[in-house]
């Protein structure tokens, strides 16, 4: 399958935040602290508007099915400097979503790839994903990225 990466671009706006917005609510399934606000779209629209604003500090990069025209998935990404530590500036996955018919086809794999090295250019020297726990598929792709665990994020319910 034909499937070009490409920064993202105000038409893209619409299908990113749709697809933003079924990651967020595939998370509610995974524990009741990721219940989505009743005005889920219009955040995340608002959201999606702000990053393709904010060039400085994270960047949307999208899989284009050059063959049927159409966005296959969708990566962004925060650069986050970390004060303290050495490599200072990582760039953190906020978000990556493939839609379901182009799965397992490695399209998660190469926007992760583009990613990796847009965020070399801008200076960052380690990249991390942030998801919930009981994401079983995400753990499985960032292990077989290479990925590996570097902290650890506990919750208590007040
Ligand atoms: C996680 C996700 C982005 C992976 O996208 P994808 O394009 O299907 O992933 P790839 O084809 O690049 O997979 C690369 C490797 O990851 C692993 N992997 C991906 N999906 C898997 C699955 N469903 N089961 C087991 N392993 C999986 C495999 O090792 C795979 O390599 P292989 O196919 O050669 O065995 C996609 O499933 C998705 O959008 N899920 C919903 C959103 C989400 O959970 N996002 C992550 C948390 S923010």
């Amino acid at each position: 399958m034909p499937i070009e990466v490409r920064f993202a671009t105000s038409g893209d706006k619409e299908l990113i935040a749709e697809m933003i917005a079924r990651l967020k609510a595939l998370n509610e399934e995974l524990d009741p602290l990721f219940k989505t606000v009743e005005n889920l779209e219009e955040e995340v629209e608002k959201y999606v508007e702000k990053t393709l604003e904010e060039n400085k500090n994270c960047f949307t990069l999208v899989a284009y099915d050059t063959e049927h025209g159409e966005l296959a998935g969708v990566i962004r990404i925060e650069l986050v400097d970390r004060i303290f530590y050495k490599p200072r500036v990582k760039a953190v996955i906020t978000d990556i979503y493939v839609r379901p018919k182009y799965r397992r086809k490695r399209v998660a794999a190469l926007l992760l790839e583009k990613a990796k090295e847009e965020a070399k250019t801008r200076g960052a020297g380690m990249m991390t994903a942030v998801y919930p726990a009981g994401n079983l598929i995400a753990e499985l792709f960032y292990e077989n990225m290479g990925f590996k665990t570097l902290q650890l994020e506990k919750h208590i319910q007040l």
